[in-house]
């Protein structure tokens, strides 16, 4: 049981887009923009703008972080999270903006949009004793908004080249869904608490699929 679990988590770590590579190897060109999906690990203050339990704009989260001079972010973090440290490495120009910003408009989107939400899940009741986050479904309908935005700033056919050459998309979520949810049969659903671990796992994973198969039109402009 934990080695499924175990595995599981790998698969949705290892969702960050593998193309890109293969394109900046190539081209020689470096990382224009960067989409994070996902929970608090990477959260880049999303939160902040959320009435929510879930939340880290209070010190000392932030004070290793430059960007701020140290103070808080919404960043569950002392510092950077993992994704902001991929993409400075890979030479994105700024960081990725939280998609729930007020001003996050315009081409500031160009550097990327940050829909990660502390709390947050694959599944819908996940966190719910946070009374709000932002759940997988809700991030991708979010970008589906993004997607269109970026047609327009760019025109159709830049606009996909951009997100399918010189975009980084990653996935970090999945966590939630067990600490926030299976494993608080007090919060759970009654289903919840009778459903074996097996038909859990089964449960994220088509949710995910069905997800990840409308991201994936998205990104490519074809819906
Ligand atoms: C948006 O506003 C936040 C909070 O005031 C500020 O820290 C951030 O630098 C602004 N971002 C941009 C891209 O202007
Ligand atoms: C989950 O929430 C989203 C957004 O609120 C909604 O569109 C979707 O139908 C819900 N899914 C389920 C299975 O309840
Ligand atoms: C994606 O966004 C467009 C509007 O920009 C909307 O018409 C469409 O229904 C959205 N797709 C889904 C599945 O929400
Ligand atoms: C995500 O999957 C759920 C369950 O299959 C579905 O209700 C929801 O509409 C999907 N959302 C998106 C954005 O694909």
């Amino acid at each position: 049981m934990a080695l499924k679990y175990h595995n599981f988590f790998s698969l949705l770590l290892l969702l960050v887009n593998l193309s890109f590579h293969g394109n900046i190897a190539a081209q020689n060109a470096k990382l224009a923009a960067s989409f994070i999906f996902g929970d608090s690990l990477v959260d880049a203050g999303n939160n902040n703008y959320l009435s929510t339990f879930s939340k880290a704009d209070v010190p000392p989260n932030g004070i290793d972080f430059k960007a701020s001079g140290g103070n808080p972010t919404g960043r569950f973090t002392n510092g950077r999270t993992i994704s902001d440290i991929v993409g400075e490495e890979l030479g994105q120009p700024s960081y990725a903006v939280p998609y729930l910003a007020p001003n996050t408009t315009g081409k500031t989107i160009l550097n990327g949009v940050n829909y990660a939400s502390g709390g947050g899940g694959i599944l819908n009741a996940t966190g719910s004793l946070f009374v709000n986050r932002l759940g997988m479904d809700i991030q991708i309908n979010y970008f589906n908004i993004t997607r269109k935005q970026i047609d327009k700033l760019l025109g159709k056919s830049e606009a996909r080249d951009y997100i399918m050459k010189k975009s980084l998309f990653s996935i970090i979520v999945g966590s939630n869904d067990f600490l926030n949810n299976y494993l608080l049969p007090f919060v759970s659903s009654g289903v919840r608490v009778s459903q074996n671990p097996d038909a859990f796992v089964d449960d994220m994973i088509n949710h995910f699929r069905s997800n990840y198969t409308d991201f994936t039109n998205w990104k490519l402009g074809s819906l």
